[in-house]
């Protein structure tokens, strides 16, 4: 049986009288790139927040590695790399002086992990002595990346990493999610974008208003579909896919 890296139980958080996230239950195994994808306001980063210790939940459990984790509660999140949002650097130092400085306190992360994951990125050797601030979208979104490589996760989360990048940007960012999975890394990609994920993930869970409304193989969802443009269709209906 294979293992599970993270597992949702009954997941459920409420703001206040809205429910943002309802009943979730999915389990995320060991090696392969898990979709979960819903439209803007379904509740991808509430959970992922969740994973990522930073909210309560309502209800409900996150185990990652069969540990539970809470705020308060999160040692099993040292396995766990994550690129939420736009991610925090200090604008007047380079890349390669950013990520030194996280390492500082990684103690098995050394110099010549800091330039691994820079080149691993993309990011070459001039580029990464620039001072971030006169970086592009795309080269903050790879810093980014490579900064929640550093620790050599087993399991990277990652919430709408393609958002704001062009085409060209966003296919070297699938095709490096990818080798990443090559190497045995854990994914678990949040997206609204049905055609990134269909090309990415080997499973997927489809959130709709905070609730999974179809999960599965990426291949048994498409055996019945044209595409996972169908399936969206299918099982939220139009107002949903209008807004994807
Ligand atoms: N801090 C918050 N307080 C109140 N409502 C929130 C908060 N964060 C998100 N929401 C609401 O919760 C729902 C889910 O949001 P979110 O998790 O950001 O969805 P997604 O990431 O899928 O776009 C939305 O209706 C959003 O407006
Ligand atoms: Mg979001």
């Amino acid at each position: 049986m294979r293992e599970t890296v993270l597992r949702l139980e009954r997941l459920t958080k409420d703001y206040g009288s809205l429910r943002a996230v309802d009943n979730v239950t999915l389990e995320v195994f060991a090696g392969e790139c898990f979709g979960f994808l819903g439209p803007n306001g379904a509740g991808k980063t509430t959970t992922i927040g969740m994973i990522l210790g930073l909210l309560y939940p309502t209800s409900g459990r996150v185990v990652v590695l069969g540990e539970e984790v809470t705020p308060t509660r999160n040692a099993a999140l040292r396995a766990v790399g994550a690129l939420v949002g736009a991610p925090g650097f200090y604008p007047y130092l380079s890349a390669r002086e950013n990520l030194r400085l996280l390492a500082r306190v990684m103690p098995e992360v050394d110099t010549a992990r800091v330039d691994e994951v820079l080149a691993f990125v993309g990011l070459d050797p001039s580029a990464a002595r620039r001072a971030v601030k006169t970086y592009s979208t795309g080269m903050k979104q790879r810093l980014g990346l490579a900064a929640a490589l550093l620790h050599r996760p087993r399991l990277l989360i990652l919430d709408e990493p393609t958002n704001g990048l062009d085409p060209i940007g966003m296919a070297e960012m699938r095709q490096r999610l990818r080798m990443l999975v090559e190497q045995g890394v854990t994914v678990f990609l949040s997206s609204h974008l049905l055609h990134e994920v269909e090309q990415i993930c080997d499973r997927v869970a489809i959130l709709n208003h905070g609730r999974i409304v179809a999960q599965g193989a990426v291949t048994t969802l498409l055996a019945n579909h044209r595409d996972l443009e169908d399936v969206f269709i299918a099982v939220v209906g139009e107002q949903g896919e209008r807004r994807m």
